[in-house]
């Protein structure tokens, strides 16, 4: 095989997509059970701490352990049926929509996962929105399965009513929840019977049952699945592939993540359904092929996320060609080229080194200071991939270091944190770097910047919210204007834009219509 039919082997391969779940989904158990199906795990707990308190492999900051909530992104890769699957992750709370939006630009499918006793979540809804904005195929999970929970035709209604996304069951199940049997695979037809297993440490027994001895063994159970079946074919809700690789359509599937009921089945459907590696487009909107020369783009910049290593990694999607490491690449916004000496793929917090990587793939650069979330590295032609889009931030704050002494560290954070775009940091280009507003889709960022500032960069900082309602790109011209009105301001972008902040979001509509000339663009509006 010479190189080029080796990267489209390879990207033919590759299955690179995401879970996105409220807490408590139960996101991590499913990725763990993904592991153990995939024989990456032998024993079910290596991903999440148990009872027990095992380290937990994804879980890197205190702040995160505290809250219980996951904040950082992880990249795993592993084989699966001949594949290689890339799973990232993604914060469940709606306050870091924007890092989620980071890693969607990144994945080619996602999974949404749903507690079948909860169904959609308010504050998980904007999560689910985000993906939708992205027209990325959606496979959908309805979990925990193996307790009380509510009637999956209602959990139906929910997702299309809400989402906007058109269900299409592939599995349908039989008994309750609290009492579940196994599932109909609605495209073969046939009844898939599950067992427990103890904990769900290993593989759940699966058992194809004949529909005549289904119907004498399950009884009533099996006669309700059956109705519910007859009503999907009824209204036409069958799996359609090319749907849903649009974005429209969604395919369910019934399980439970820690009784592994239907794990398999959904890893099947991530190869059978899910999209290989798909090319992507160029600034000018033209697919690159994905057998031309080595490009990645960057969607994701951490720091510290050891502190045991105390670096700075830079995470790129590999869009086309073979990743070498040790080539040199450059980076296209600053010309500048980077060794990749010591590049790695992450699978929880132990990092190996990788030797190379394809179209799908994810590679973390290890102190690739200079670059930035959106930035396009190659090996040889020349190209440009689209920015990844910043929100509309939705709360404000001032922040100031608590001790004085501290000033140097603190500046030195606060920048650090705007490129990694954990908050966005806007100054006023007239006062220069004092006094800096910090901008954020939700609070919990300033928690998280609070908490590194103090911990990462020893600088303590007092956080006091700000009351701005609402917040436009400007330009020069415009903004000689509106710094006459009041209730404005002017402040310059980690970027380079300028925003104009306003106080009264009603101030704001009324000078859109009564000055059409000014310059106040929505910063990706809709979502
Ligand atoms: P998250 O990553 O989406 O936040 O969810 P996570 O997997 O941590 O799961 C949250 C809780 O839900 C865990 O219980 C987990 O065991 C439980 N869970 C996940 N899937 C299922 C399922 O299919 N059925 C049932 N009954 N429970 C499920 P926990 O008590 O918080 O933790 P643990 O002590 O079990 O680890």
């Amino acid at each position: 095989m010479d190189t080029n039919e080796d990267v489209l082997f390879q990207a033919a391969r590759r299955r690179t997509f995401a879970i996105i779940s409220h807490p408590d989904a139960g996101k991590t158990t499913l990725t763990e059970k993904f592991l153990l199906y995939a024989g990456a795990v032998q024993e079910a707990g290596a991903v999440k701490a148990r009872a027990g308190g095992r380290a937990s492999t994804s879980d890197w900051m205190a702040l995160e352990r505290e809250r219980g909530i996951s904040i950082s992104s992880t990249v795993l890769q592993f084989p699966y049926r001949d594949h290689v699957f890339n799973l990232l992750d993604t914060p469940g709370h709606k306050d870091f929509s924007e890092d989620t939006y980071r890693v969607l630009a990144a994945v080619d499918a996602v999974i949404m996962v749903l507690d079948i006793a909860k169904g959609i979540e308010a504050q998980t809804l904007k999560l689910f929105q985000v993906c939708r904005s992205r027209n990325l195929p959606v496979l959908t999970f309805f979990n925990k399965y193996d307790r009380p929970g509510r009637d999956p035709l209602e959990l139906l209604d929910e997702v299309e009513q809400q989402i906007g996304l058109r269900p299409t069951p592939a599995t349908w199940p039989v008994g309750i929840p609290g009492d579940f049997r196994g599932v109909i695979d609605r495209r073969t037809n046939e009844f898939i019977r599950f067992t427990r297993t103890a904990r769900g440490g290993s593989e759940a027994p699966e058992e194809i049952v004949p529909t005549d001895r289904a119907a004498i063994e399950e009884g009533s159970a099996w006669n309700a699945a059956l109705e519910g079946c007859s009503l999907l074919d009824a209204i036409g809700a069958n799996v359609d592939v090319e749907s849903f690789l649009a974005g429209v359509t969604t395919p369910v599937f019934v399980g439970s993540a820690l009784t592994n009921f239907g794990v398999r089945m959904l890893l099947d459907a991530v190869i059978d359904l899910a999209p290989p590696a798909v090319a992507r487009e160029n600034l000018a909107g033209e697919a690159q092929p994905l057998d031309k020369e080595f490009s990645a783009f960057v969607f994701k910049i951490q720091a510290n996320m050891n502190p045991r290593h105390r670096d700075l990694l830079a995470f790129a999607r590999v869009c086309t060609g073979k990743f070498e490491r040790g080539m040199d690449v450059t980076c296209s916004r600053t010309d500048k080229v980077l060794s990749t000496k010591y590049a790695t793929s992450a699978f929880g917090s132990d990092r190996t080194i990788i030797q190379d990587a394809f179209p799908g793939d994810i590679i973390g650069l290890i102190n690739a200071s200079g670059l930035k979330i959106g930035d396009t590295l190659f090996s040889a032609e020349r190209v440009e991939y689209p920015a990844v889009p910043r929100f509309a931030p939705e709360v404000y704050a001032t922040a100031r270091p608590i001790e004085s002494s501290r000033v140097k560290q603190f500046r030195r954070g606060l920048a650090q944190l705007d490129e990694e775009g954990v908050v966005q940091v806007l100054r006023d280009p007239n006062v220069g770097d004092s006094h800096p507003i910090l901008a954020a889709v939700g609070a919990l960022q300033f928690e998280v910047l609070s908490h590194r500032l103090e911990h990462e960069f020893n600088s303590p900082a007092e956080i006091s919210p700000l009351s701005y309602q609402a917040i436009r790109v400007t330009d020069e011209a415009s903004a000689d204007r509106l710094r006459q009105i009041g209730g404005v301001r002017i402040l310059k972008r980690g970027d380079g834009a300028l925003v104009a902040l306003f106080e009264n979001r009603y101030r704001l509509q009324r000078l859109e219509v009564d000055e059409p000339k000014l310059k106040l663009e929505h910063i990706l509006a809709d979502i």
